[in-house]
């Protein structure tokens, strides 16, 4: 049978709030994944020294194994330096939400003008943190992100020496910025490399392939592909796995984000498969994201094989993507 081990698979990109739902799925994230960068979008948001190590003390509470690194991220605010210097040593990125874009962003920023900024990015770039970006303008659901290049294009001339990440992207126009801009690098979920707008409200309106930003045209999804599958040196795997209980996915008002945590290995080995790819799916969910974060995660096996996998309708009160369906790839052992 067909199989592939990844060595130290990481998801650079993960939601796993707090409280029942943390202990529902920081096990499943934990299980497959050697270490995650997790979001901060708590209600309210982490942007204190002692919320983040509390925060960290819940996950490494919840998560039920040892061999597993939840990477910090603080909720941007303009800090100074001195704040900065003393937490470090706590966290791996600090990450920017405009306010509003998405899922608890509400006291993300206002306005991306650089030089309110200026003071806190600059002693980000001195001290080597590194920058996530939620890039989304609040234009047209469909151009949100595509109006939001010129942002990543003034940050990241303005200050060269910082690491900016462009989470989660959906769209030709980001892949194109990697190779324009050095300081600029990405994360791509699983299901951006399988959906388009289609899969989403296409037909039935499907709550569960919701989130933002909304997957885009099959233009698009080709372009996320070809990096991804060619594992390009500035991009990186990150789920954005967003559990939600199933009453607020399927109800009037429904909240964005797609629950893959405990699928994502197995679906991101289809798509390598289909592909051809397989070979490069090492560099895509791990070895780019040890280069690009500077990162050494324990080490740890996730043996995967060709083998049926149907997916549970839940984990706790949340519905996964693909839920009852059958995936061709599933996990044998993790070592
Ligand atoms: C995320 C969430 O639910 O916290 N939602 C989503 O649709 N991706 C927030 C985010 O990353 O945008
Ligand atoms: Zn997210």
């Amino acid at each position: 049978m067909k199989s592939l081990t990844l060595t130290m698979p990481l998801d650079m990109h993960v939601h796993l709030r707090d409280g029942d739902m943390l202990n529902i799925v920081a096990p499943l994230t934990s299980y497959s994944f050697s270490g995650a960068l997790v979001m901060p979008n708590l209600v309210p948001p982490l942007t204190t020294l002692e919320g983040i190590k509390e925060y960290r003390h819940r996950i490494k509470v919840a998560m039920e194994a040892d061999d597993f690194e939840p990477y910090m991220t603080l909720f941007y605010q303009n800090y100074t330096r001195e704040f900065l210097e003393s937490v470090q040593n706590h966290i791996t990125a600090i990450k920017i939400y405009p306010s509003g874009a998405t899922t608890n962003s509400e006291g993300g920023v206002v306005s991306f003008d650089i030089e309110p900024m200026r003071e806190t990015l600059e002693a980000m770039s001195d001290l080597g943190i590194i920058l996530a970006v939620h890039g989304e303008t609040n234009g047209f659901v469909m151009d949100r992100e595509a109006e939001f290049m010129s942002v990543y294009e003034k940050l990241a001339i303005n200050f060269p020496r910082l690491k900016i990440i462009m989470e989660h992207i959906t769209t030709a126009a980001a892949v194109e910025m990697l190779d324009k801009y050095e300081n600029l690098y990405a994360t791509i979920t699983v299901h951006h490399l399988m959906i388009t707008l289609d899969d989403v409200a296409g037909g039935m309106l499907r709550p569960h392939l919701f989130c933002k930003p909304i997957a885009k045209r099959p233009e698009d999804r080709s372009a996320l592909l070809k990096v991804a599958l060619e594992a390009h040196p500035k991009v990186m795997f990150g789920s954005d796995s967003a559990p939600h209980p199933k009453h607020t996915k399927e109800s009037c008002g429904c909240g964005a984000g797609v629950f893959t945590a405990p699928i994502a290995l197995q679906l991101l080995c289809e798509v390598f498969d289909a592909h051809k790819k397989l070979d490069n799916l090492q560099a895509f969910v791990s070895d780019n994201a040890q280069r690009i974060y500077g990162i050494c995660p324990d080490f740890k096996e996730v043996v995967l094989i060709k083998h049926d996998f149907v997916v549970p309708e839940m984990y706790g009160e949340v519905v996964p993507m693909m839920a009852g369906e059958t995936l061709k790839w599933s996990i044998e052992r993790v070592e």
